[in-house]
């Protein structure tokens, strides 16, 4: 398919359906299964670990490794081939993993028909190096990325395309994997580790990457079929009794993640920046919105021979009655055989969690909204993305407290790039209610008609995004220039 058909789907069928009568959860269109194609993606293999990308770098401290963006044909569905676009020809891509303290150097190669970036989503690298859609790499050339990881990044990331008005076909098409960095002194160092990557894949009747249409384009994009390491419903074995970490990241472009598994509580140690000061648990379920991580620890039951499925629950995100997700499986957790593993010390600390200093600017962004239902398009104080406009301007090292105002019907995952910031309160209805735990984020979930209050700090100088990580939102126009000013 050529990107214009890909996009060309968009106008196809521009029609005005009433706004869908503003209950949530509503609405003809909720929970739709996916198109049929991806639900002939073999379900229940194994788990597959994603490949590291290699470290090439002679010296110690020092992460160097290359990366190409290139068309691939992979089979997914019964003798069949799918087209997608792939880092270095893996579904999905290889995970960089560096550590605290080291001077990290990946090559992008371009090898695809439009310009793209790699965006290292949450790392506080400069502004230069960010793969900012004002940076594009041009089809057939290389940019070589350098910044350095400081002390107190140890965390889950990840990479993906940032190009202008085309992150989320990138991305749809298989252009997204981790980056995980870790850190000398880490209290959970004795836990085996999963890292569980999830993206969403819609294929059309001839195994194709699927076209997006008006609705995708106004809600984000619908009907994907869940992968997990790019594997439908893989099986995760696990000793009875087992204790392991978990990183989970939502690489999807719009699917809210309200993680469950069977039988089983969940143990929240980590979010988007890395650890939490605590533990926090037991947990039912967690929220993952859109380009969110979180780290769990979880114990497997001592039975033997036993499944559990990993689920994300029903979730709606619209008062509009569009973008209702279904309870979907994710994973199953299989126990072995073997005897009950001895049970493993969660320490009661995990690292120092200062509070932040107290904000001495304050800004408010407003979530906008123009039309109703499938033409509905969103912006930022009313405004849509414009790479040559400065719309919010910082200084450098100051703490500041940003307002942001949803006064749109739908739910929207706000995202800043350069920085980790912490929520410190929503308020919905005139009634507030603080961060329950101190977390560090790069992506708050707005929820519609609701304010969501976070506490930032830019260190470096230079222009970041701000945006919606619904990547329909975002290539729309739903992202603003901040200017960090020295
Ligand atoms: Cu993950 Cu500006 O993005
Ligand atoms: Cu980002
Ligand atoms: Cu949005």
């Amino acid at each position: 398919m050529k990107r214009r058909e890909f996009l060309g789907a968009a106008l196809a069928g521009a029609v005005l359906p009433g706004c869908g009568g503003g209950r949530r959860g509503g609405g003809p269109l909720a929970g739709r299964p996916p198109a049929p194609a991806s639900a002939l993606l073999t379900a229940g293999l194994p788990l597959r670990s994603l490949a590291p990308l290699a470290n090439t770098a002679a010296q110690a401290g020092r992460f160097e490794g290359a990366l190409a963006a290139a068309p691939a044909s992979v089979g997914l569905v019964d003798g069949r081939s799918t087209a997608l676009w792939l880092y270095n020809g893996l579904f999905p891509g290889p995970v960089i993993e560096a550590r605290e303290g080291d001077r990290v150097r990946p090559a992008l190669e371009n090898r695809l028909p439009i310009d793209t970036t790699a965006h290292w989503h949450g790392l506080p690298v400069p502004a230069d190096q960010d793969g900012n859609p004002m940076d594009p790499v041009r089809p057939g050339a290389t940019r070589v990325y350098e910044f350095d990881i400081p002390a107190g990044a140890a965390g889950t990331y990840w990479y993906h395309p940032h190009a202008h008005g085309t992150t989320a076909e990138q991305v749809a098409r298989g252009l997204a994997a981790p980056f995980i960095v870790r850190a000398a002194g880490d209290p959970l160092a004795h836990l085996p580790e999963v890292t569980m990557l999830v993206t969403g894949l819609r294929l059309d009747a001839n195994a194709q990457v699927a076209a997006s249409g008006p609705l995708d384009f106004a809600v984000g994009r619908q009907g994907e079929q869940l992968l997990v390491n790019g594997g439908r419903l893989p099986v995760h074995a696990m000793r009875p009794g087992a204790t392991e970490r978990w990183r989970i990241l939502n690489a999807t472009s719009a699917r809210y993640l309200r993680l469950a598994l069977d039988g089983h509580a969940l143990t929240l140690v980590g979010t988007d920046g890395g650890s939490l000061a605590a533990p926090v648990g037991p947990l039912a379920e967690i929220l993952v919105a859109p380009a969110q991580r979180v780290e769990v620890v979880v114990t497997a039951s001592t039975s033997p021979n036993a499944r559990f499925t990993l689920r994300a629950l029903r979730h709606a995100i619209d008062a509009m009655g569009m973008g209702a997700y279904a309870t979907e499986d994710l994973l199953t957790v299989a126990t072995t055989n073997d005897p009950p593993a001895a049970p493993a010390a969660l320490p009661g600390a995990l690292r120092a969690m200062p509070a932040q200093a107290a904000a001495t600017a304050r800004k408010r962004l407003v979530l906008t909204q123009s039309g109703m239902g499938m033409m509905a398009a969103f912006g930022i104080n009313g405004r849509l993305f414009d790479m040559n406009r400065v719309d919010l301007v910082s200084t450098a090292g100051e703490t500041e407290d940003w307002d942001i105002v949803n006064d749109t019907l739908m739910d929207h995952p706000i995202h800043i790039h350069g920085t980790q910031f912490r929520l410190v309160a929503r308020e919905s209805r005139g009634v507030a209610t603080a961060a329950p735990f101190a977390a560090w984020l790069d992506t708050v979930d707005v929820p519609s008609g609701t304010t969501a209050t976070i506490r930032v700090r830019q260190d470096r100088p230079g222009k970041r995004m701000v945006h919606c990580h619904i990547l329909e939102h975002e290539d729309a126009g739903m992202m603003a220039v901040l200017e960090v000013r020295p």
